[in-house]
């Protein structure tokens, strides 16, 4: 089986391809603005499988195959025999012969692994429990478009040590900045790729002091997909994690807010910041298709320097 590129975590980008990536986005996002076509993946099929929700990952990478020229086709779990138990390695035999690229959403992170160790053509992670790699990009990418190179800065992740917050560290480690988090005491950031993260994760319980001086505040929801159970006790244990306007002044003066979304106002961010000036979330949002662009690109035709 030929070796493709996959995209599972952060860190299978180097800082290189991270930089030619984030150049492509831009160059892709002016082409769009502008109103140029650029179809270099005619005739291409991106599968994307779903067995969780998603409005802005479909969506983004549907519209994006489909401005490269290519085709996006949803699977859910549910309506197809995924949901069936169909083991995972015949679905990758089975999709890589007759798809160019895919995008799988699920739970586990060793699905992702097991459908692209199976797949002859790179696998994309949508978002499992453990990472979320395609929302960092943009962000990340988006921190670029608003302040420049994020190299020696400072990230405050605010709330849950979840798959979010785990890619945080690896885009730390890859881009050299610094990643304070607080959490509540049972709901730390765990490390699972063995990789000493030392030199650029602060830990912290108290919200004021992981956001004190930083250049970028983010959080996201106390419950995650696949952890609803939870939801009450979460609420509970989340209290006083709330990223508010008092919070922020503990920021640095031009600090940006971020948020993957979708977002719950006034649970783990008060409409005053999210609806704020210093919020970017809708350029975040719109910049996963930009940047998922730029990946697919990679991916499949390598560094295009066109
Ligand atoms: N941020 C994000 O991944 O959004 P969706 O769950 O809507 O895809
Ligand atoms: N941490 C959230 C992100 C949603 C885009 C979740 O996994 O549900």
């Amino acid at each position: 089986m030929t070796q493709a590129r996959h995209f599972l975590q952060f860190s299978d980008l180097s800082r290189e391809a991270l930089t030619h990536v984030f150049e492509r986005a831009a160059i892709l996002k002016r082409r769009r603005d502008a109103g140029e076509l650029y179809r270099p993946l005619v005739g291409k099929v991106m599968t994307m499988i779903f067995e969780k929700n998603s409005t802005r990952t479909r969506v983004s990478f549907e519209a994006g195959m489909s401005q490269l020229g290519g085709h996006a086709m949803f699977l859910d779990g549910k309506s197809s025999q995924i949901g069936r138990g169909e083991p995972v390695e015949d679905t990758a035999r089975v999709l890589s012969r007759m798809s160019d690229i895919i995008m799988i959403r699920t739970f586990e992170q060793a699905t992702v692994e097991t459908l692209a160790a199976n797949s002859r053509v790179p696998v994309i992670n949508g978002l499992t429990n453990e990472y979320h790699p395609c929302q960092i990009l943009a962000d990340v990418f988006t921190y670029l478009e608003q302040r420049g190179s994020i190299a020696g800065k400072t990230v405050a992740w605010i709330g849950d040590g979840n798959n979010m917050a785990r890619t945080w560290l690896q885009a730390a480690k890859v881009l050299g900045f610094k990643l304070k988090v607080a959490t509540p005491k049972g709901y730390e950031l765990t490390v699972l790729d063995g990789v000493d993260y030392s030199d650029c994760y602060e830990a912290y319980t108290d919200p004021k002091l992981a956001a004190k001086d930083a250049d970028l505040v983010t959080t996201d929801v106390f419950t995650s997909m696949g952890f609803e159970a939870e939801a009450e006790a979460r609420r509970q244990a989340f209290d006083g994690f709330m990223v508010d306007a008092a919070l922020m002044t503990a920021a640095r003066p031009d600090a940006l807010f971020m948020h993957c979304l979708p977002a719950h106002r006034g649970e783990e961010v008060a409409a005053e910041v999210i609806d704020g000036p210093q919020s970017v979330v809708w350029d975040e949002a719109e910049n996963r298709m930009h940047v998922q662009k730029a990946l697919i690109e990679y991916l499949l035709l390598g560094q295009v320097h066109d």
